[in-house]
């Protein structure tokens, strides 16, 4: 694993976006597995603000998204398809029907879950997945316990995901209880790996990240067997002990 240290939350989008931006500049077609929360909205900013500037063109790049609630439609606000258009898709001129993100108000989630894993190998997998990671270790939705076997599955949320997700909820008992995410396999799949970690608050999960042992209980562990990982964190995310 390869960690860039930066100065900020401001200067670790903007590496991040650069990482994506060379890629997406020197392929002729890539895959990029996308992720949700406060940590790549910066990138997603810079992502945006680059095609505007410098035309970097994204029609031939399709996503995939790590993960989306059980229960809500594109349509609504809190749901990771709303986010994504908001964020990106609405400002860059990626076609559409390239955008990828589970159904999380589908009939059949099984069928779902198949179907999401089916789309990703049809497309010749994931060149680069960009990642998030929880304080409790989680990658994706997969949270601690998850094996690192599975394919894309329905989840339960843990109380401390759901706790740290109600900021865009009206109230907690709002946030869903489940949802559906890549697996573990599903993500080591990708040919490459870029996480961003920032703030205090993802400072004991980077400790463990670099000092523990691979181990389910800590799914980000698992990213030690990956191959081609970089992992992007500013300061306040980086404590003395993993710097020396
Ligand atoms: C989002 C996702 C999650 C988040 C993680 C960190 O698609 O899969 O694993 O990356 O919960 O969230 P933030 O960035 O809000 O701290």
């Amino acid at each position: 694993m390869k960690l860039i240290e930066v100065k900020d939350y401001q200067e670790m989008s903007r590496r991040a976006a650069e990482f994506i931006i060379e890629k997406v500049r020197n392929a002729h077609a890539i895959n990029l597995g996308l992720a949700t929360g406060g940590t790549p909205v910066g990138t997603y900013q810079c992502l945006v603000e680059d095609h505007k500037k410098n035309l970097t063109s994204y029609k031939n790049v399709t996503t995939f998204n790590l993960d989306e609630y059980v229960g809500l439609s594109g349509k609504n606000p809190n749901s990771y398809r709303y986010y994504m258009n908001e964020n990106l898709f609405n400002h860059i001129d990626i076609d559409a029907s390239h955008t990828h993100i589970p159904q999380g108000n589908a009939e059949d989630l099984e069928k779902e879950c198949i179907f999401y894993e089916q789309e990703i190998e049809r497309h010749g997998g994931i060149d680069l997945q960009v990642l998030g990671i929880g304080s409790n270790g989680h990658i994706g939705f997969n949270e601690p316990g998850t094996s690192f076997n599975t394919g894309t599955h329905i989840v339960d949320l843990a109380p401390s995901t759901r706790e740290a997700n109600a900021r865009y909820f009206a109230s907690q008992e709002e946030v869903p209880s489940k949802a559906i995410t890549m697996g573990i396999s599903t993500i080591l799949k990708s040919k490459e790996i870029l996480l961003l970690v920032s703030g205090e608050r993802k400072q004991e999960a980077l400790v463990k990240l670099f000092e523990g042992e691979v181990d389910e209980r800590f799914p980000a562990s698992v990213l030690k067997n990956h191959p081609c990982v970089t992992i992007i964190a500013d300061e306040a995310a980086i404590p003395e002990k993993v710097r020396n």
